[in-house]
């Protein structure tokens, strides 16, 4: 199968969340399986071209956004050595230093234009490359667009006469609402399509909407998520949209690539270890206290998170527990950034409790890794969570999640209890700061008996989120859409 896939976020050339690793990850896998995969992701200023070792290709192509006619190029790479990387360039629109929004956090005012240009380009730019896609796989809000055009203005364009679409939600917090009036005609859309079961959504142009309308199969990043959205309680507006195409929404759960997220060959670690020998895990809580301007102790409990600051991640349950258990030996290393008021929450949380919590305000690939391996827990309270892939690199890393029972982390955190000696983590199951609180006392207390920590830490190693997993999963979805296709094609 030829596969697209396009996106605003793919590692390792630009990342702000999850939505990254997913896109960079998940082709790898399909192409072991002999299909040819390629990616389109837009050439943000901060990819640096001299590193990627980017290739400039000989094309100059035109969209409009509006009445506005914008170039761009495309760049190139390739991706552990096979799979192309399309970049799209253009300066007006991607040429700044934020990838969503600026400095303070504030998205930028023409985020609108920047994806309808996006989207787009990148249709105009498999057709340069002639990259006939059996599957056009989107993601998130800034490709929902996509599938609608495949339907639309490109209906009738025969190069793109057997590709099926893919859309799927990584988050359905972020739809991308705009105003009708100016944004159907900016995006080249006909009226006649602005209609509920189309892309009208509550008198407002909403990319997701869009996507969710026409794409040919839906998808989302874990099957508890797919079954929540379709709930008004997590559904965001969208679950009227979503039960109406209930017998096309798939849940398929992400995986984490285990070659990159290894602490036995990780360079940012102070030791390496493995399931099996875990003895240089204490080097690394060790070498992450000293880091917090901690106290180096063995017996303290040491519970990490990184994060990005968003209500999605329950920050007021961890602000609460932060004043909660300064009673106890505990040790709380914090890496995030994002939303300000949280930032300013922590790190005033960190200014009163020095000994206690650090909270570092940055994206920190290096420091990330350092905290999985140092910290003997891992926090992640989130109020919704699609997939969540920290919580499964904190497993990878022997660094007990406590968690939400909630979307992804419900599907793959399992509650260790001292009588059944099963479970992977610690699991509460209201969103309250009580239940929290009471779940790191559990946590704690069992941390103290070395015999039963050592039975949940390896439980934790024991979890395998491979995208072998998933792989299959994404082909046979594939292939049912593209039935789909062809089956349309010869009725119509
Ligand atoms: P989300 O996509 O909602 O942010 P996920 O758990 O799916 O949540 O993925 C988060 C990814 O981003 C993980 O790989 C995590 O290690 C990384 N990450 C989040 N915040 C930071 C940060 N401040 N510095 C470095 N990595 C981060
Ligand atoms: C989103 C979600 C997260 C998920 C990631 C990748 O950012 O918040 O739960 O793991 O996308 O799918």
């Amino acid at each position: 199968m030829n596969i697209l896939m396009i996106a605003s976020e793919c590692v390792p050339y630009v990342k702000v969340g999850g939505l990254a690793d997913v896109v960079g990850t998940l082709p790898k896998y399909l192409k072991k399986q002999g299909h040819d995969v390629r990616i389109i992701i837009p050439k943000y200023k901060t990819i640096d071209g001299v590193k990627y070792n980017l290739e400039t290709l000989p094309y100059r192509l035109r969209v409009k956004v509006g009445k506005e006619e914008e170039s761009f190029r495309l760049k190139t790479c390739m991706l552990d050595g096979d799979i192309p990387v399309y970049f799209i360039e253009n300066m007006r629109y991607f040429n700044r230093l934020g990838i969503y929004g600026d400095e303070a956090g504030i998205g930028y005012g023409d985020n609108r234009e920047r994806y309808i240009f996006f989207s787009k380009a990148a249709i105009e730019s498999v057709k340069a490359l002639m990259f006939r896609p059996d599957i056009v796989h989107c993601h998130d809000w800034h490709t929902g667009i996509i599938p609608a055009y495949l339907k639309t203005t490109h209906a009738d364009d025969g190069f793109f006469w057997r590709t099926s679409s893919i859309y799927t939600i990584h988050n359905i917090a972020f739809q991308g609402s705009f105003d009708a009036e100016t944004t159907v005609p900016m995006a080249g859309f006909l009226w006649e399509d602005y209609k509920s079961d189309k892309l009208e959504f509550y008198n407002t142009f909403n990319f997701m909407k869009a996507g969710l309308a026409y794409a040919d199969i839906i998808s989302t990043v874990s099957p508890t998520y797919a079954n929540e959205i379709q709930t008004p309680a997590a559904g965001n507006g969208m679950e009227v949209v979503l039960q109406t195409r209930k017998d096309d929404v798939y849940g398929i759960l992400n995986g984490i690539d285990y070659s990159y997220w290894n602490p036995q060959t990780d360079k940012n670690l102070a030791a390496n270890y493995s399931k099996n020998d875990f003895s240089g895990k204490i080097l690394c809580k060790k070498d992450l206290q000293s880091r917090c301007g901690f106290n180096l102790s063995e017996n303290t409990f040491v519970v990490g998170c990184v994060s990005r600051f968003d209500n999605q991640k329950g920050f007021d349950l961890i602000m609460d527990v932060i004043r909660k258990t300064q009673h106890l030996d505990i040790q709380f290393a914090v890496l995030g950034s994002g939303d300000r008021y949280i930032r300013d929450a922590m790190l005033y949380l960190k200014s009163i409790y020095p000994s206690k919590v650090n909270v570092f305000n940055d994206y920190n690939e290096a420091l990330a890794h350092q905290i999985y391996a140092g910290s003997d827990a891992f926090l992640m309270p989130s109020l919704f969570e699609p997939c969540g892939l920290s919580q499964i690199i904190a497993l990878a890393y022997g660094a007990v999640p406590i968690v939400n029972k909630t979307g992804g982390l419900a599907d793959t955190i399992k509650d260790f209890t001292s009588s059944s000696s099963s479970g992977n983590g610690f699991v509460f199951n209201l969103y309250t700061g009580e239940n929290l609180f009471d779940k790191i006392n559990t946590a704690y207390n069992i941390f103290r008996n070395k015999n039963l920590w050592s039975k949940v830490v390896k439980n934790a190693f024991a979890s395998n989120f491979s995208w072998d997993n998933s792989v299959t999963e994404y082909e046979n979805m594939y292939n049912t859409a593209l039935n789909r296709r062809i089956a349309y094609t010869i009725y119509k």
